[in-house]
């Protein structure tokens, strides 16, 4: 384990690196992706597990789905830099800080890193998986990562129906349960049940994810170097005004006036993602970020545009869209 834990201080360092050198980046992450997956493959002799699980809010993705997740480095790399920004930020605070990290996956990938750097403060981390199989790797990885250094409790649980123990009230909550526009995955469940639960003063990680509906000029096709390019945004959905549980969320009219459309416009759902202060996650720079298509709106029709908008947890969590 000891060249294990040095490999992984050099890919924490080169995270945090404040310039995004993409060559430096790639190699941090190929080089966490080939830890993890040797450290697999000599402990278990089967692949991993490639189906996901149905849950009540959502899929949750199989072992290979989330353990795969570390291939989008731009991502990990904000997660790691954020909870490290959140983590310097409660410690300057008396007594014991409480992290719940909702959906780990095998590896833990958001945390792994970090433990080790903040060995001397006195944290106490809940990881919460509700993969069986992602779940048996993860205490497989614990009981041998953790020599009694760090305060770890492992549960295999639905982190949108957890109930935490007063006296282990979150500080920091960090969750990374979702798609681009907050499809499919259980997210928003997950926040909603967690964020009442913690205390007060809390850092929430993502502090928010934005869902706004754009109008993307596309390039016309002759002129493939062309870059598509958003020129107007129409914020429908954000995590950070979460309070409270509710079951249904309010529905949000948009209108597009003839106007503002431009030849060869197209209806996109963007997702802009703040983990912690300065740290985002921006159109296109992760698979989380990326616009998804919603149809093409015509100028020639010389009409306005009016849509609903509005947030569904069930039966299939997503954004519903509907043309008026
Ligand atoms: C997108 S993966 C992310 C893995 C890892 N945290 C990362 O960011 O690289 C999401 C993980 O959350 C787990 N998950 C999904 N729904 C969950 C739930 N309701 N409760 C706990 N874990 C959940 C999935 O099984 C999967 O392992």
């Amino acid at each position: 384990m000891n060249s294990f834990k040095e490999a992984l201080r050099k890919i924490y360092l080169s995270y945090l690196n404040d310039n995004v050198d993409h060559s430096e980046l790639n190699a941090a992450t190929q080089s966490y992706k080939k830890l993890l997956f040797d450290w697999y493959s000599n402990h278990f002799s089967n692949e991993l597990d490639p189906e996901n699980l149905a849950s009540e809010y959502g899929t949750a993705i199989s072992s290979l789905g989330a353990a795969s997740c570390i291939e989008d480095g731009y991502r990990t790399r904000q997660f790691i830099r954020g909870i490290s920004k959140a983590l310097d930020q409660k410690l300057t605070y008396k007594g014991p800080i409480h992290v719940v990290y909702a959906g780990t996956g095998p590896f833990a990938n958001l945390l792994l890193p970090i433990f080790q750097e903040y060995a001397q403060f006195d944290i106490h981390y809940t990881l919460v998986e509700i993969n069986p199989p992602s779940f048996t790797i993860l205490k497989r990885l614990m009981e041998e990562f953790n020599q009694s250094e760090f305060e770890i409790k492992l549960k295999l649980a639905d982190a949108s129906k957890l109930k935490i123990p007063f006296d282990e009230r979150p500080d920091i909550i960090i969750s990374e349960t979702m798609q681009a526009g907050l499809r499919a995955e259980p997210q928003v469940a997950i926040l909603q049940n967690l964020i009442p639960q913690a205390k007060n003063n809390a850092f929430i990680i993502p502090q928010n994810i934005k869902l706004s509906l754009g109008l993307i000029a596309q390039p016309k096709a002759s002129n493939l170097t062309q870059q598509e390019v958003v020129y107007r945004e129409y914020p429908v959905f954000e995590t950070i005004n979460f309070s409270s549980t509710v079951d249904s969320f309010s529905s949000v009219h948009t209108q597009i006036q003839e106007k503002d459309l431009l030849i060869n416009s197209c209806l996109a759902l963007l997702t802009e993602i703040r983990v912690f202060e300065d740290e985002l996650i921006q159109m296109n720079q992760s698979g989380l970020t990326v616009p998804l298509k919603l149809m093409d709106l015509p100028d020639e029709q010389a009409t306005n545009y009016s849509i609903i908008s509005r947030y569904q947890l069930k039966p299939k969590p997503e954004l519903i869209i509907k043309m008026m």
